[in-house]
């Protein structure tokens, strides 16, 4: 089957076209018009003239005529026949020419010519254009003929045409034209530049919502349409962009669920390979440490083999730390939520790391808001993460380091939270790794088991909470933990 493709016109030239096709039709209807208004005034003028002019020789040769004392009448008329008065003609009241000026005489078709020959009345005028051809020029010329009456009867004398050359009239016509199509082409012009100007007004918008669609088809949920107009496009415009915000956010969530879900299936088989190592590895590693203890016992081994001893005892140690903690990590347990007060295990927390602190005299700066509410939690089990994240922390300065904690309530999101900041001025951590930092057994230290924080993060998350790493002026890291402040009903 074969497949016609279709030519893409844009609204925008669609536009252009259908409005320039119907502008020019309208500019040029107006300007036929008033082109023929001023051809048929221009015509009336030379009529007018003619008439004037006409009635105006018959006046003066009237009594001539009467008395048929024809010479003066010649005489006189050939002293009028100049500018555009062409020729002048006098029939007899039976249409017979008896004064014919110069101009004409031999041209037997005009002198011939008489309109008034039967009856007419005194008040009669006959119009007609004709060409004539003289020297080889053809030129086009208007007759005027009127009645002659012996004043104060009602008896025909005779009748008077003259010729008037029309090409003054031709002149002004085709200046008049010309004008016109000055202000036709000039009226053109501006109509297809409006025509433009208008498409591209209306197109504008429409334009920007094909590049928004584009944009976030190709998954830019975060580009938002301008809106330019507050039209039936802008509505459009409005509510796409709400669609695309509701995306965002749909997106947003399945990205976090998928990252659950993934974390989930992660700590599920984390869980498996760590029952099956303390299945494997427990036992044999408890018979390995107590044969080593009882061997160290012994008397008759020398100071060096009981150093080697207390080398492999060590080893066993961390061995043994390393599975209780993955143990611990991976034992889903269940919250065990009451009412504690947060500055409280903040504090419990710092206690048990002051030792270590003291040791690497390290500054710790506090800043807890006052008179805050209890916060309804697990209270073990935030201890544990302020513990680790501050163990961090403890870690990563250098001898004489700081370390600030703060602890405020953000009320102005729509569920209130407790915000807590851990920052301090050690090594930081690069910006590629802030989210890795959460994943289970990331670490960059030789003896870490990569947990702590992956952790902290479950049981945060678990408390309906979040972690996260935050910019900060200066050297090192800053972490910020929220833990919504829930008020559970009272028989909970
Ligand atoms: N305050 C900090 N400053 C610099 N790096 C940090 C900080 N906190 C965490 N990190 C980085 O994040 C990694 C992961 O930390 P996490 O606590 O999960 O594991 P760990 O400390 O390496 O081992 P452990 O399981 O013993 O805690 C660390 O190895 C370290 O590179
Ligand atoms: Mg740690």
């Amino acid at each position: 089957m074969s497949r016609i493709k279709k030519l893409r016109v844009s609204i925008y030239g669609q536009l252009v076209f259908w409005t320039s096709v119907i502008l020019v039709l309208l500019m040029f209807g107006v300007l036929f018009i008033i082109q023929n208004r001023e051809v048929k005034s221009i015509y009336q003028d030379k009529k007018n003239r003619g008439l004037v002019m006409v009635r105006y020789i018959a006046e003066m040769n009237v009594r001539r005529l009467v008395l048929w004392d024809l010479d003066p009448i010649d005489e006189n008329i050939s002293g009028l026949i100049r500018d555009d008065l062409a020729y002048v003609i006098f029939y007899d009241r039976n249409g017979r020419p008896v004064v014919v000026s110069e101009s004409i005489a031999g041209n037997a078709d005009v002198i011939n010519q008489t309109s008034c020959a039967g009856r007419v009345s005194p008040e009669d005028v006959f119009y007609r254009n004709i060409s004539l051809v003289s020297q080889g020029k053809s030129y086009k010329v208007m007759e005027i003929e009127i009645p002659i009456f012996v004043p104060g009867s009602e008896t025909k004398w005779g009748s008077v045409k003259i010729g008037l050359k029309l090409e003054d009239v031709q002149e002004r016509i085709y200046k008049t034209r010309l004008v016109l199509l000055g202000f036709g082409l000039v009226a053109l012009l501006l109509t297809i530049l409006s025509s433009n100007l208008l498409a591209r007004r209306i197109t504008r918008p429409i334009k920007n919502l094909v590049e928004g669609t584009k944009r976030i088809s190709r998954g830019d949920f975060t580009y938002r349409i301008p809106v330019i107009s507050s039209d039936e496009i802008g509505e459009l415009t409005q509510s796409f962009n709400e669609m695309t915000e509701q995306l965002l956010i749909a997106r947003r969530q399945t990205e976090e669920a998928n990252r659950r879900l993934v974390q989930a299936e992660k700590l599920a088989s984390i869980g498996r390979l760590s029952a099956t190592i303390a299945h494997e590895i427990r036992n044999p590693l408890t018979s390995v440490k107590l044969n080593i203890q009882k061997l160290a016992e012994s008397e008759k081994l020398d100071e060096l083999e009981k150093e080697h001893l207390a080398i492999a005892q060590e080893g066993i140690d961390q061995i043994e730390k390393f599975i209780k903690e993955l143990l611990s990590f991976t034992r889903a347990s269940v919250l065990q939520p009451d009412y504690f007060s947060m500055e409280e295990i903040l504090e419990e927390s710092l206690k048990m790391l002051k030792p270590s602190l003291a040791e690497k005299k390290i500054i710790l700066e506090k800043d807890f808001e006052k008179d805050l509410p209890q916060a309804y939690v697990d209270g073990d089990k935030l201890r544990q993460v302020f513990l680790n994240v501050l163990r961090n922390a403890y870690e990563a300065v250098n001898e004489g380091g700081k370390i600030e904690i703060s602890l405020r309530m953000n009320r102005e999101k729509d569920r209130p939270c407790f915000e807590i900041r851990i920052s301090d001025n050690g090594c930081g951590i690069p910006e590629k790794d802030w989210e890795n930092i959460f994943e289970p057994f990331f670490t960059t230290k030789s003896s870490g088991a990569g947990l702590g924080l992956a952790n902290a993060r479950r049981i945060l998350e678990q408390h309906g909470g979040t972690i996260k790493v935050v910019k900060k002026d200066g050297p090192g890291s800053c972490f910020l933990l929220t833990v919504p402040c829930q008020t559970p009903s009272r028989e909970e």
